[in-house]
């Protein structure tokens, strides 16, 4: 069956996503999307691969850093057409994340993509497919979290490089698969306002051996 993807405005004037009927994402509270791309910044990251769009916020952070100047290369990997046509149409972080001649946008499965990239060829890699390891939109995004996709993903990386992962929870399970293939294993908490309500979302990350 095909996914139901819908971009719609709330009365409340947010832009919200949903995939067949249930929450991803909206623009109102986007502060741990951006953080995920601050996290690879500050570690000097210039090319990286982002999964997925969603409403672009991770990719236009690493567009805008140092003026637009640190960021060489981003490739998005976005399993949604219709996600990729909203963003184009003005949604979230709009057209000009997809536009930047830096920018290459795929459509298809982050692990495809991320196969094709050559070893040790980036210096991110930054996960946002779903709500964590814990909490699937996807079934079939297990693949991501498990030994099998954290590896392809540490793969592409360089020596030194960021596998980060936004997740709504922190995750033993997951921390002890990162901690296979990558050191420096962490879960940083990241506060959000959930509607006046103080939570926190969370980045799992590690860096290439
Ligand atoms: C929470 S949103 C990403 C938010 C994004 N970080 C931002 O700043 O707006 C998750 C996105 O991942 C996409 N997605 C889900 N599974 C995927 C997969 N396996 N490969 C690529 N994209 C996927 C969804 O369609 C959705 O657009």
């Amino acid at each position: 069956m095909d996914d139901e993807v819908v971009v719609r405005t709330r009365a409340d004037g947010a832009t919200e996503l949903r995939v067949n009927g249930v929450f991803v994402m909206d623009d109102v509270e986007t502060s741990s999307e951006r953080v995920l791309a601050e996290h690879a910044l500050d570690a000097g990251a210039r090319e990286v691969l982002v999964g997925g769009l969603g409403l672009g916020f991770t990719a236009r952070a690493l567009l805008e850093a140092d003026g637009g100047r640190r960021v060489e290369r981003l490739v998005v990997a976005e399993l949604h057409d219709a996600v990729l046509r909203a963003v184009r149409e003005g949604a979230g972080a709009g057209p000009e994340v997809l536009d930047d001649p830096r920018s290459t946008v795929v459509v298809g499965d982050v692990l495809d993509v991320v196969a094709t990239q050559p070893a040790a060829s980036l210096d991110a890699v930054l996960l946002d497919v779903d709500n964590g390891p814990d909490f699937l939109v996807h079934d079939a995004n297990a693949a991501v979290y498990d030994s099998t996709g954290v590896r392809a993903c540490a793969r592409a990386l360089r020596p030194g490089g960021t596998l980060a992962v936004w997740s709504m929870a922190d995750s033993e399970t997951l921390r002890e698969r990162l901690g296979e293939v990558l050191d420096d294993v962490r879960a940083l908490a990241v506060p959000v306002d959930l509607q006046g309500r103080a939570e926190h979302y969370w980045v799992l990350t590690g860096h290439a051996r």
